[in-house]
């Protein structure tokens, strides 16, 4: 009997994509590629890190409920604890809420450029997604959003705000609008809302359609992969069964469990990134030949008149390693550098500065 060849036995949609690719880092590069905090933890946090970290026991599964991290982040945000799902990293949460609600041929929308794992996890789930264009600076379109929602009635919408790769943010009125006419979920990204100060978790008790989704991996937390969405405990429930049993390891969850404690540790950080974001956003308006996006995330977009591919080069010989966003559709010639600490920024100032002088 004839058998199919191994690429016979792959889905034809996940044969048309292209894996996500996380660029390789060397540790003498100044990394400004991913959106991490660039603060590593202190000695003290470390200690006490260690502690919990051998208390853990390694010859049992984790706690399935993850009760520990679970009342913790209910506590901080003030919801019941049943209106939260824990996932490794939202990445992870963004498939559960798609399985969960989504068919094939069923459509999911955002506005586009956006994070790219709302529709690479679509497409693997063989739906539909619809992306609608930002405006020329990349503000929302709100009457195309508006437009093309009535006309395909996603079953879920994504809105980061802010927004990656681009920055910006959604206004809550602008948020109340999509609401008030989506069919659906509309799930409020907040992956860096802590940059932004601004949340839409008070609305979740009127608005039992809206999901907000957090991580911790932009408040300097990355390597726990640890993220969390709030919803309608009904809803959450429901999202309940699909999670993989124990899909938070124990390390992870000890880890979070200590850290999560030192909030001020984070809010420090945090307010120091937004200091220097306005730094290297000083600089960057400055630079002829640069123009750059307004953001309220712990980057910057911008676009060079030069060729991006060429600006990244030379920033990476220069030891600079950012993202370069060139070959996604509308980010011709775009780079987004992530905010560093003061000396990684004067470093990639410097290093722009060669970079566009040398073209
Ligand atoms: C808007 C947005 N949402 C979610 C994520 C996923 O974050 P994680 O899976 O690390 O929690 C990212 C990561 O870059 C992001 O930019």
């Amino acid at each position: 009997m004839k058998r199919p060849c191994l690429l016979d036995l792959v889905r034809p949609e996940i044969l048309s994509l292209k894996a996500y690719r996380a660029e390789e880092s060397r540790p003498d590069l100044i990394k400004l590629d991913a959106n991490e905090s660039p603060f590593p933890l202190p000695e003290d946090l470390r200690l006490e890190l260690r502690l919990a970290l051998d208390r853990v026991d390694v010859h049992r599964y984790p706690d399935p409920h993850e009760d520990r991290v679970r009342s913790i982040l209910a506590a901080q945000l003030q919801v019941v604890p049943e209106a939260l799902v824990l996932g490794n990293g939202s990445d992870e949460l963004i498939q559960l809420l798609l399985l969960a609600t989504s068919e094939p041929g069923t459509t999911v929308l955002a506005p586009i450029p956006t994070f790219s794992m709302y529709e690479l996890i679509a497409r693997v789930q063989g739906l539909r997604f619809e992306g609608v264009p930002f405006g020329a600076r990349f503000e929302p379109d709100l009457p195309r959003l508006i437009e093309t929602i009535e006309r395909l009635r996603p079953k879920v919408i994504f809105l980061a705000t802010p927004n990656n790769p681009t920055g910006g943010v959604f206004s809550e009125a602008e948020i109340f609008k999509i609401l008030a006419v989506a069919p659906g979920l509309v799930v409020v990204d907040e992956a860096y809302g802590s940059y932004a100060g601004q949340t839409m978790l008070p609305h979740l008790v009127e608005q039992e359609r809206l999901v907000i989704l957090r991580s911790l991996s932009k408040i300097g937390l990355a390597g726990l992969r640890i993220g969390y969405l709030v919803a309608h405990p009904t809803l959450a429930a429901e999202l309940e069964k699909v999670r993989l049993p124990f899909n938070l390891n124990a390390f992870s969850q000890a880890a979070a469990a200590v850290l999560l404690n030192h909030q001020e540790w984070i809010d420090t950080n945090v307010r120091e990134v937004v200091r220097e974001r306005a730094q290297v956003m000083h600089h960057l308006v400055a630079l002829p030949g640069v123009e750059a996006f307004p953001s309220a995330a712990n980057f910057v977009l911008f676009r060079t008149t030069s060729p991006g591919n060429v600006v990244f080069d030379t920033l990476l010989q220069q030891g600079v390693l950012v993202r370069n966003l060139g070959s996604v559709p509308g980010l011709h010639n775009c780079l987004r550098v992530t905010v560093g600490t003061k000396a990684e920024n004067d470093r990639f100032v410097e290093a722009l500065t060669t970079a566009l002088r040398q073209d």
